[in-house]
């Protein structure tokens, strides 16, 4: 969380910083800031909210040197005192940080002992004090830089730009840090597709990699010694064209529909490409599944398909409880990471975690070039485009159906052709206009539940994955307090909670008597019965419709569809930002 992003070259520095920063908005938009080197004076500009919502009528300070931030709140409240950039006392030097400094506390108590005073609230203020403390002992500023990034412990991304000689200074340890090379001009950022109009040349740095930038002059430096390293650019080639609204209201509409294409993309993946995972797999005892928030909930759902199409032993485990099952994971396992972003800080501590006990790592991630890649034995690409709402759709879609393929290959039905069939039948109704007829359908009967309270989502065996993934959509966007049971739950506490008029989501599979049941005994209580089945019933209230067919890719799939529609109309009637629903980012890069 928190994006940084500089810029040192022959055009606008400011303009360039501003556009960057609100292509990281993701990343979170508590309020926003820009350093500005002009006529070697710092000048900083602050807002609190997002940039995104903000027009600059009046003319941006012309610089070459700029560094911008947009935050994500840890350590003091949203006000602009604490936004970042944070400038130095003697205006020299200015500093934005992506992180938690763990110790800052103790820092801060230490400083403080010898003198110093703190301004904001938050933990990035020590790291600016201490290469304040260090420049009074030495006059190389990345030694100061590097001494003060030394103290802190925690993931920590720092960039700085000095006066002297407009010089950018980044240091990287857990969130990420990249830097763009166009035509003599630099660009320096949390991501590569901030930069991706400008250049597709990329250096991505390590952990514990220092960046000094001078003049056109570009050096890495390992942290811990100094010692220079080489710097080797790749090709990150971003379709960043595919960042534009096209016309719809919100990115969050935009990417649902976009899931015509995306799904049947991420379906297009052949058992060759698969076979070196199908390999792993297959030697080894277990395959556990992981991811964070929303990524959790499809990689559960492809944990599912793993036992239930592909016969392995496979468990989906939240990222962050991975320490709780560490005696199930064994050396030859097999830890599938799955990531839209490829650096959420959860699921990179469960790789970690994993790898120490000698698992191998395969992840699916959407963005090239990441930590999550790059810390991976086997690498798949779900190629959805970028994802700008906070909330995970097309991601999610694409990440369960490459799922489903890989199940398929493990069972090897390349015979029966099965898998073809319900790839074939996704691909086919999307292209005859599901996702648009559910579009209407979705706002009738949010018109009809957008003023209640609570909303309950039941389903069973692979559709309870879809009630959790359904109830994470409709709180994220829209707030309203939406729960997911096993429908198994109901006679066990649930139904207490079912009162006349309380809307109840019951997804009901082909032929399906157990869910029958369950919609007749809630119905029984009164309760305002939306069914999302392949047949209407006379149970429900609202019924919306699912292609009738398939048994594993299909149902999931096209289950969830009408659970994002719902939480967007529901996200819009109730006032809210679907996009950038309120406290949450798209990239949670802390802990
Ligand atoms: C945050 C986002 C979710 C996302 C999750 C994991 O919680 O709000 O939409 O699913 O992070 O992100 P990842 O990039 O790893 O898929």
């Amino acid at each position: 969380m928190c994006g940084l992003f500089a810029y040192a070259g022959e055009n606008n520095a400011t303009s360039v910083v501003v556009e960057g920063l609100k292509r990281l908005e993701y990343r979170g938009y508590d309020s926003w800031g820009v350093a500005v080197l002009q006529a070697d004076q710092m000048q900083l500009i602050k807002h609190v909210g997002a940039i995104g919502d903000v027009e600059f009528k009046d003319h941006l300070p012309d610089a070459r040197v700029a560094l911008g931030h947009t935050r994500w709140a840890t350590h003091g409240a949203v006000n602009l005192t604490n936004g970042h950039p944070h400038l130095s006392r003697n205006g020299e030097f200015s500093l934005a940080h992506n992180g938690i400094v763990e110790n800052y506390q103790q820092l801060k108590n230490d400083l403080t002992a010898q003198g110093e005073s703190f301004d904001t609230d938050t933990d990035t203020e020590v790291i600016l004090r201490l290469i304040e403390v260090n420049l009074l002992a030495t006059d190389d500023f990345r030694q100061a830089a590097r001494q003060a990034f030394l103290c802190l412990q925690g993931r920590n991304t720092i960039m700085v730009v000095v006066n002297e000689e407009h010089r950018v200074i980044g240091i990287r340890n857990g969130s990420p840090l990249l830097v763009g090379k166009g035509k003599d001009e630099y660009f320096f950022a949390s991501d590569s597709l901030s930069f991706a109009d400008h250049t597709d040349q990329c250096l991505l740095l390590d952990d514990l990699t220092l960046l000094d930038y001078r003049d056109g002059d570009l050096g890495l430096y390992a942290v811990a010694d100094d010692t220079e390293l080489t710097v080797d650019w790749v090709e990150v080639n971003h379709q960043s064209t595919l960042m534009a609204k096209d016309g719809h209201p919100h990115y969050m509409l935009k990417e649902i529909l976009e899931q015509t294409s995306s799904i049947p993309r991420a379906g297009d993946i052949s058992f060759q490409e698969l076979r070196p995972l199908v390999a792993a797999a297959s030697r080894a005892r277990s395959v556990f599944v992981t991811g964070a928030g929303g990524a959790f909930f499809a990689a559960d759902q492809i944990a599912y398909l793993l036992r239930n199409i592909g016969g392995v032993h496979a468990l989906g485990i939240k990222a962050y409880e991975i320490a709780s099952y560490s005696c199930m994971l064994h050396e030859g396992d097999l830890l599938i990471a799955v990531s839209q972003s490829g650096e959420t800080a959860d699921t990179i501590e469960a790789i970690d975690y994993a790898k120490a006990k000698g698992l191998s790592i395969a992840c699916v991630v959407n963005m090239a070039g990441t930590t999550i890649t790059r810390l991976s034995d086997y690498t798949y690409y779900n190629h959805c485009g970028p994802e700008i709402c906070v909330l995970s759709t097309k991601s999610a879609t694409a990440q369960i159906t490459f799922g489903y393929v890989l199940a398929s290959a493990l069972r090897d039905d390349r015979s029966s052709g099965e898998h073809k069939s319900e790839t074939e039948f996704l691909a086919a109704q999307m292209h005859t206009g599901f996702i648009d007829r559910l579009v209407s359908r979705t706002l009738e009967v949010a018109k009809k539940i957008a003023k209640q309270n609570h909303l309950f989502i039941l389903g069973h065996e692979q559709h309870f994955g879809t009630a959790l993934i359904g109830a994470l959509n409709v709180k994220e966007a829209s707030y309203l307090h939406a729960e997911a049971f096993s429908a198994g739950e109901l006679k066990h506490g649930v139904i207490a909670l079912i009162e006349a008029g309380v809307p109840v989501i019951v997804f009901v599979g082909k032929e399906d008597s157990y869910m029958l049941n369950v919609a007749a005994e809630v119905n029984a209580r009164g309760a305002f019965l939306i069914g999302i089945a392949h047949e209407d019933n006379s149970l429900f209230d609202e019924f919306i419709e699912l292609p009738m067919a398939g048994q594993g890719l299909v149902n999931i799939v096209s289950a969830i569809i009408p659970c994002q529609l719902l939480a967007y109309h529901l996200a819009i009637l109730r006032g809210c930002d679907p996009d950038r629903p309120r406290n949450l980012a798209k990239s949670v890069t802390v802990k």
